[in-house]
């Protein structure tokens, strides 16, 4: 195409679509919209609809419809380029002149892009060569199958100095041409030209259509320096208006109106992985206005995500301003922290799908993230400073370009100021700790630190993303994505499950029963490294309700087991118990489980004296006699 997307869209922009209709058909206005009878087909009744908001044109009838320069080129049968001349030249949009040069531009632009897509077959074939043995196992421990490597067309750039140089010269591509897709550094002095990757995974670019236009190279080693390189600039690449995975990212998240931005290309490759195919990265660089206009055509409200530390923090609230000018009516950002150190690759990794999704659920508002930057760990137990604070948040309404939504930042900014101000003069007490906003602090430490644990949102828990990733989570898997080994068919798997359900449905179990949980005899692996965490859990003396439980247990890389007991809890048929009874069914199901587990003459008289007695204590006696027995 001759013009680049933000021109014709600049021209859409300043075009009355209306106005442009409306010199050919009689509309009248219903609402936001014009209707008038369809111009291409017979009709007496109108069923054809002109919007500005949409700066669209359709007939409810014959179907036909576009944009402003579809509608020239149907009704006066002129060509793309025509209509968007003559449209440019309404709208007094200057158009670049193009000249015999560029044409001659654009076709060698036309041939980079066969040079490029050479070099990733190159580079794919590589990988499955004999050199390409340590990119291999690198990938095992990146815990990477053939079906990613295919999909993300992972390759490796070899380390002889010129390999591909010598591919693809051999293919008759000039130098030149090598040179200009970014692929290789000319000579310089007694040096020949030498490939710009060599021993590196490579991670392929595409660009909006998905057509490669660059690299990432990712150094093999822990200690390689620069951990990652990218294609430099070229013609057609520019690390601040692309975004890794976008082409594949678009379809998902427009249908699901939710789109998640990482920070790397393994990133993206973890959570696309993990169902969240609606997922992209920038290219080594914060996030650019372009890239954030990228992101609003795809849905609303990206979630962006950051690592829990103190950088990650910074990166976020430097997002948060960026966007803060180009805001728009019903068009925001939500940020995601993760847990302190970790990654979206890391933490699925080690939490599963689901912990990543807990992540995303309690993403927090643009409004929500300035106002902790503003005040976490502050002290505002003088005038001054709450004068400070409200003048500081003044500046960031200042920043948002729309005069609707600063309004109302200013309105939510005034709620918190007084709301928290409040609560402050109420409290009576003498000489007071340090005022700060939010109330006390809980023993989980600041923002910086704090994974987010509120509770999942309605909304979220209702979008179409997670659904889309929960139909994708595989019913058993363990924590490192390998497949887990089937649990113990039958009764018995029941059963443990069972035992498990109670304890994670009333925890105070835990803490009352916690000798008789250490001697249960559980076969599933899996269930025994929760037993293991719940045992933890009660060492460490800490309460925790539900919901913190299992928050915890899914930052401990429990998020899949845990769905495998809920996913049972029909074929088990438990009601909602009370408290009380929580503690006898506990009981009988351990029990159970243990009579299901082992046969003998002294379980069958330990059983027959729990049968009569059931309790803690005559449990506990059957199986330490099943357990010293078995010793022998
Ligand atoms: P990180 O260095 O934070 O990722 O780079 P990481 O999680 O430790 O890397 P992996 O998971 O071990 O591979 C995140 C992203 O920043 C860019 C890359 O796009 C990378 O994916 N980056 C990083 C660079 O461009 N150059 C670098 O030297 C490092
Ligand atoms: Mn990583």
């Amino acid at each position: 195409m001759r013009y680049g997307p933000h021109l014709l869209e600049e021209i859409l922009r300043r075009t009355d679509i209306v106005q442009l209709v409306g010199r050919r058909v009689k509309l009248v206005r219903k609402g936001q919209a014009f209707w008038g009878c369809c111009p291409f087909h017979g009709e007496k009744s109108a069923s054809f609809k002109v919007e500005n908001a949409r700066r669209t044109y359709k007939c409810f009838g014959c179907g036909k419809g576009g944009d402003a320069f579809r509608w020239l080129m149907e009704i006066e049968g002129v060509t793309f380029p025509e209509a968007v001349e003559r449209l440019a030249g309404e709208a007094g949009v200057e158009l670049p002149k193009w000249s015999p040069e560029d044409e001659a531009r654009e076709e060698k632009k036309k041939s980079l892009y066969e040079v490029i897509e050479a070099a990733a077959l190159f580079f794919e074939a590589q990988l499955h060569e004999p050199v390409g043995r340590e990119a291999r196992d690198y990938l095992k421990t990146r815990g990477l199958d053939a079906a990613t490597v295919k999909k993300f067309r992972l390759g490796y750039a070899p380390a002889a100095g010129a390999a591909l140089i010598g591919h693809l010269t051999g293919l008759n591509i000039t130098m030149d041409d090598i040179i200009a897709a970014g692929l290789a550094r000319p000579a310089d002095g007694e040096r020949g030209p030498r490939d710009f990757f060599f021993n590196r995974l490579m991670f392929p670019i595409g660009d909006g259509r998905g057509r490669i236009v660059a690299f990432g190279g990712r150094g093999l080693s822990a200690d390689a320096k620069p951990k990652y390189i990218n294609t430099a600039e070229t013609e057609f690449f520019s690390k601040g208006h692309q975004l890794y995975n976008l082409a594949s990212a678009r379809p998902a998240g427009i249908k699901a109106q939710s789109i998640i931005v990482a920070e790397g290309y393994m990133d993206v490759i973890a959570l696309v992985r993990a169902g969240f195919e609606a997922s992209v990265a920038p290219l080594g660089t914060a996030l650019t206005e372009d890239q954030l206009q990228l992101l609003w055509r795809v849905a609303p409200e990206p979630i962006l995500s950051f690592d829990g530390d103190a950088a990650g923090n910074k990166a976020a609230i430097r997002a948060a301003h960026l966007a803060l000018p180009h805001l728009k009516p019903g068009y925001s950002l939500r940020f995601a922290f993760l847990p302190s150190g970790e990654d979206p690759d890391s933490l699925i990794r080690t939490g599963g799908q689901l912990a990543m999704k807990a992540v995303l659920d309690a993403a927090l508002p643009l409004g929500a993230v300035l106002w902790k930057s503003e005040t976490e760990d502050k002290d505002f137990s003088t005038p001054e400073r709450r004068a400070g604070l409200e003048q500081i948040l003044a500046t960031h309404v200042a920043k948002i370009g729309d005069a609707k939504i600063a309004d109302y930042y200013r309105r939510d900014f005034d709620a918190r100021v007084f709301e928290a101000f409040k609560k402050r003069s109420a409290s009576p007490r003498g000489p007071r700790a340090p005022w700060q906003p939010g109330g006390k602090k809980g023993a989980r430490g600041g923002f910086h630190k704090t994974p987010p644990l509120e509770p999942v949102s309605d909304a979220l828990k209702a979008s179409l993303l997670v659904k889309a990733a929960r139909k994708a989570l595989p019913k058993t898997s363990s924590a490192d994505g390998s497949a887990a080994p089937e649990p113990n068919p039958g009764a018995l798997k029941v059963k443990e499950i069972e035992v498990f359900r109670h304890l994670i449905g009333f925890p105070e179990l835990i803490e009352r029963h916690t000798e008789l949980m250490a001697a249960l005899p559980i076969s599933d692996p899996f269930l025994d490294r929760l037993r293991g965490e719940l045992l933890n859990v009660a060492a460490s003396g800490s309460r925790l309700e539900n919901q913190g439980l299992e928050t915890h247990l899914i930052l401990r890389g429990m998020a899949d087991t845990l769905q495998r007991l809920k996913a049972h809890g029909s074929e088990i048929g438990e009601g909602t118990a009370s408290g009380e009874d929580a503690d006898a069914r506990f009981l009988r199901a351990a029990h159970d489980l243990r009579a299901l587990a082992e046969t003998g003459p002294e379980r069958k008289r330990a059983s027959e004296r729990f049968k009569q007695e059931p309790n803690e204590e005559s449990c506990l006696e059957h199986l330490r006699l099943l357990r010293d027995r078995s010793a022998e």
